[in-house]
């Protein structure tokens, strides 16, 4: 796991992560001292939302957009606000910070 000062603030990075036994890529991102996490899998075609491995792309109005074909996300509860699969939601990782340190996961 990561520190929590090492992700910079309002920034995405992408963690391998093995979530109820499954090897999965996670989209962490940090809003001052809290975090929310995600799988890295759009709703819309089930592709990672990165351009290229922990590199995410965040619109003028601060929405995270998936790389593939443009689904735009708020980053309070994940959900699609414009684009393909609006309505849908990314699915949430669970997400704390321990001793400054990241712990996914229940
Ligand atoms: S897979 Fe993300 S918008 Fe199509």
């Amino acid at each position: 796991m990561i520190r929590l000062d090492s992700i910079e603030d309002g920034a995405f990075v992408e963690l391998e992560a093995v979530l109820d036994g499954d090897a999965e890529s996670v989209i962490v991102h940090r809003v001052g001292n809290e975090v929310r996490a995600w799988l890295n899998v759009c709703p819309h075609a089930g592709r990672r939302l990165d351009w290229a491995p922990g590199k995410f792309l965040k619109s003028a109005e601060g929405l995270l957009v998936c790389a593939a074909h443009g689904a735009s996300f708020e980053l309070d509860r994940g959900d699609c606000v414009a684009g393909p699969c609006r309505g849908d939601s990314l699915r949430a990782v669970p997400v704390r910070v321990r001793d400054g340190m990241l712990v996914l996961g229940d």
